[in-house]
């Protein structure tokens, strides 16, 4: 996730204007940083690492002439983030500059192309291949105006984008296009403006037009043209007053960034999609000569590495250690060797005891694999191979959108394995990885159609002083995540255990009204798990269970329960299955008056450069 920002201003100059909006969109990234603008019919541009005041502080980013200009606040997914990454991206001339936010899938493919073409690159981005792209047609094509160069353009791109275009040729016109990133067109009489988001413009108009997928939009001041890619068609569109305060804006009208961030997981899980095939593949083969392989973290993210265990195994057949990372040393430490394979997952990329482990594990020569959101923390550096995971800043304390983005990742990888492994047969690789595609889908309809009910349920069991949740299988993970996420944000004490433990100690717990959360996929620990809840029913337990939704058997037999799509195939369920918990643990804190983004006595690691 990146943020992205235009302006076309009546008199004013433009880079003060971007570098004010870039900051209110530093939430969606800020890694590096870049402007360019147009004046005089010259292209200007200053970029560098860092976060915006300190790129800022040595730079002056408010000092680029002009009234035209784009600029980009960046979350780093191809290349590091370093000052040749940061956008704006130029071509061959320097006259075209680009900013985007997506991921081109088939940038290798067009790189190659143009380099065939003479074109020479600068930066290890997906994005430059644009810039390169549309002086290529404008090349061959010379009577074509801007706006047509980038329509040709989009047209070849694979993936997902936003991106805005400027040209030194053209210097009153930016052109923008949208496929599955978000882009919004500002206007009032004075000027025009394009961004990721609305907050970017929200101190400057409340004017806005939206502009969907397979859009272009030709901005000059006092005008803005939309048409569809596909056939050039001209839309007819009114600009909507927008009524959000500047604060309500940041969190897209949310009251909370946790609730925002939960129902961001539908369009991250896309993004996760596109992990770069190249370092995916490394990864697998790395794993796949690997003697042992431990998979280290903590919290949230040690979830994820309990659920890839059994992904692991039950696709691949490879056994997998999930190990706490601050027991990482105790535990396994002298087992390490010039043999094993440590894949560390962590969102932060800087969480001192996963750290720690990794270095530890250096030291006796094993090798390091990576995944986590953040390109440039010291995991990433630390390496051999890392995978980044595309889930965009999380601000929310709480991990939700990159634990299931974890989780898909690791699926990916699983079944990459299993197809080097011949484990797997072709169908049902084929079947898997088109389950895998429908997830991001399934989410949306879980949050669509169950957050209310889950907000009831909430409203139902908030006085509980206790609670319990239950999984078999791969749902262990997902119980023991669930739990974590009511106990860190809604103070309410939770114990997690696989089903098949509970009658040996835990269930002496349970009273007539206590709460117990099952998972019940309807996988091959289905039959057994009824036999868990029986149990837990006949002690007077209120059972709440999150079931597929043509599961009548334990409909009939809980309290009240909680529906996802059927079908979903057991090493997948972990994704569609938390959100519900995620969700319950969200109102929980709610009802019970706390606030869900500050979580008492925890903060997020950062990368300290
Ligand atoms: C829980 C949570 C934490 C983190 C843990 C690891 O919601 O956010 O448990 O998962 O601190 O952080 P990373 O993944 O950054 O290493």
């Amino acid at each position: 996730m990146c943020g992205i920002f235009g302006c076309i201003l009546k008199d004013e100059a433009a880079a003060p204007v971007i570098h004010a909006a870039l900051k209110r969109l530093e939430y969606r990234g800020y890694d590096s940083v870049g402007e360019a603008t147009i004046d005089d019919g010259k292209l200007y541009v200053k970029k560098d690492q860092g976060k915006i005041d300190e790129v800022h502080m040595v730079r002056n980013l408010d000092d680029l002439p002009g009234s035209l200009g784009v600029g980009h606040t960046r979350w780093a997914t191809h290349g590091a983030p370093l000052e040749v990454n940061a956008h704006p991206h130029l071509d061959c001339s320097g006259q075209i500059a680009v900013v985007h936010n997506g991921i081109i899938e088939n940038f290798a493919e067009l790189r190659l192309e143009l380099e065939n073409h003479g074109h020479v690159f600068k930066s290890k981005t997906d994005t430059e291949i644009i810039p390169h792209l549309i002086e290529e047609i404008l090349k061959n094509n010379s009577s074509f105006s801007l706006a047509e160069a980038v329509l040709e353009a989009v047209k070849k791109l694979q993936g997902s984008y936003s991106i805005a275009v400027i040209s030194s040729k053209e210097p009153d016109k930016i052109v923008c296009a949208r496929n599955e990133s978000p882009l919004v067109v500002g206007v009032n009489d004075e000027a025009v403006y394009f961004a990721s988001d609305i907050p970017a413009f929200l101190p400057l108009t409340n004017k806005a037009l939206m502009v969907d997928d397979g859009e272009l939009v030709t901005l000059s001041l006092g005008h803005v043209e939309i048409r569809k890619i596909a056939d050039s068609q001209l839309v007819v569109r009114e600009p909507k007053i927008i009524e959000w305060t500047p604060e309500m804006a940041i969190k897209q009208g949310y009251p909370h960034f946790m609730i925002k961030e939960i129902h961001e997981q539908p369009d991250c899980l896309r993004n996760t999609l596109r992990v770069q095939e190249h370092y995916a593949d490394l990864m697998s083969t790395f794993l796949d000569r690997a003697r042992d392989v431990y998979l280290v973290a903590c919290g949230t993210s040690y979830h994820a590495c309990l659920a890839s265990s059994y992904m692991f195994s039950k696709l691949a057949f490879l056994p997998s250690y999930p190990i706490i990372a601050s027991e990482f040393v105790e535990q396994c430490g002298k087992s390490v060797n010039i043999d094993s394979t440590i894949l560390a997952v962590s969102q932060s990329g800087e969480t001192a005891d996963t750290l720690a482990s990794v270095n530890s594990a250096r030291q006796r020569a094993a090798t390091i694999l990576g995944l986590t959101n953040t390109i440039g923390s010291t995991l990433t550096r630390v390496s051999r191979v890392y995978i980044g995971q595309q889930s965009g800043p999380e601000i929310g304390v709480a991990a939700t959108k990159t634990f299931t983005s974890q989780l898909s990742v690791m699926a990916q990888l699983a079944l990459r394995l299993a197809k080097k492994r011949g484990k797997v047969s072709q169908d049902e690789m084929d079947f898997l990885a088109e389950k895998l595609k429908k997830i991001p889908d399934t989410v949306e309809e879980i949050i669509q159609k169950q957050e209310q009910k889950i907000k009831m349920i909430a409203k139902k069991y908030k006085d509980s002083k206790t609670f319990f949740f239950l999984g078999r299988g791969i749902s262990t993970a997902t119980a023991y995540e669930g739990r974590l996420k009511l106990m860190e944000i809604a103070y309410v004490p939770a114990i997690a255990f696989p089903a098949g433990e509970s009658k040996h100690g835990p269930i002496s717990l349970i009273e007539p009204g206590f709460p117990v959360v099952f998972i019940c996929p309807k996988d091959e620990t289905h039959k057994t798990l009824i036999g868990n809840i029986m149990e837990m029913k006949a002690r007077g337990a209120s059972i709440i269970a999150v079931i597929e939704e043509d599961d009548e058997e334990i409909k009939k037999l809980v309290d009240d329960y909680i529906e996802v799509p059927n079908g979903i195939p057991e090493v997948l369920s972990p994704v569609p299955f938390v959100v519900p918990l995620q969700l319950l643990a969200y109102y929980m804190a709610i009802e019970r008056g706390y606030n869900p983004d500050k979580p008492r006595n925890l903060a997020k690691s950062v990368t300290v450069k």
